[in-house]
This record gives C-alpha cells, structure tokens and sequence, in this order.
C-alpha cells in the first residue's frame, strides 16, 4: 500500500478558515448546535468549531458516534452507536462530517435530528465524492470536492490508522 498527498495541511487550514467565515456569515442570528460524528471528523470539527465567530450563547458543541465501515468498504448499515446529550429540539443543527462516499451515513444522521425535533439541519462536510454517491444528497458546505479514491489522514482511518497524520493523502494499493 503506498501513499501520495492530496491535500498539504496548509490547504486544509485555509479551506477551514473560508468555511467557518461563510457558515458564520449564514448562521448569524440563529441557535446552533454543531454535532461532530466520531471518529473520522474530529480534527476537522475542532478547527472549523474555532473558525466560527458566532456569539457563544448561539453555539453548542456535540458528538454522535456512526458505524458503517469495514476497511475500504461501507456496509450499508449505518448503527449509532452514540447519540448526542445536548438539547437541539427547535435549534439549526450543524452536522460536521469528514467525507461523503455513497452517503448512506448521512441521510441517516440527518433523518435522525429531523425526527428528533431540530429545526433545520445543515451538513458541512470537508470531502464529498459526488461520482460515488448511491443515495440522493448534497451536503449544505463542502471543503473539496474530489474522485472515488479512498483518502487518509485529518481523522480519516484505513483500519483506525492514519488518522493522526496532517496531510490528506490518497490510499493506493
Ligand atoms: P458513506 O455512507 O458511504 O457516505 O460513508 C461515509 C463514511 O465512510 C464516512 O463517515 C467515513 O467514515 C467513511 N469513509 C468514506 N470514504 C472514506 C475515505 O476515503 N477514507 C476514510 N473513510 C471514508
Ligand atoms: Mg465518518
């Protein structure tokens, strides 16, 4: 298996900051609750959660927990494995995701606050993988737009590794 950079950690943080300035400008004025699903967004969460610059009784912070993956490949059953404690019933909830492959995990995750009372839900997602999509969805803010491959690094894992380099890079092999 060998590895090659597809985005410098540099390029993230700039992409970061332009989402976080934009999700600001769209949110001011309203109650946010930001839901980073675990594990694959957590770096990615706790740099845009900063890059917000909204009042701070406007924004919560959570987790959820998601399981679907067995190395490369989805299984199509998506299982919350943890779900989130803080109150959104009638807040704009913001989810944070890494990447969105065929998207079956978020239209589940999304299906889950809309059924739980939130009053709009929004999906910020820093990969999207549009030619791989199965299920119809368009995340709210996307950081880059990229192809089918399989990517690591930035919280992204293959088997739990790789989630602690600060590049992304494609998996080959
Ligand atoms: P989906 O349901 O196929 O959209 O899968 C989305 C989930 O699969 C993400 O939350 C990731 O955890 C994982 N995933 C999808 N593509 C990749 C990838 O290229 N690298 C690492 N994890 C990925
Ligand atoms: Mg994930």
């Amino acid at each position: 298996m060998s590895e090659q950079t597809l985005v410098s950690k540099e390029k993230l943080a700039e992409r970061v900051r332009e989402m976080g300035r934009q999700i600001t400008d769209d949110l001011m004025g309203q109650q946010v609750v930001m839901i980073c699903i675990l594990k694959g967004a957590v770096h990615f969460f706790s740099d845009l959660t900063r890059a917000i610059d909204l009042p701070v009784n406007d924004v919560m912070d959570d987790f959820m927990q998601v399981w679907s993956y067995a190395g490369k490949n989805t299984t199509k059953v998506v299982t919350i494995t943890k779900e989130p404690t803080v109150s959104f019933k009638g807040k704009v909830v913001l989810i944070v995701e890494d990447v969105t492959d065929r998207c079956y995990t978020m239209r589940e995750v999304v299906d889950y606050f809309l059924k739980h009372g939130a009053a709009k839900v929004l999906v910020a997602v820093l990969f999207d993988k549009p030619s791989a999509h199965e299920v119809e969805f368009t995340p709210d803010y996307i950081g880059f737009s990229i192809g089918p491959e399989f990517i690591v690094g930035y919280g992204l894992d293959y088997n739990e590794i790789y989630r602690n380099v600060p590049e992304v890079r494609v998996l080959q092999g």
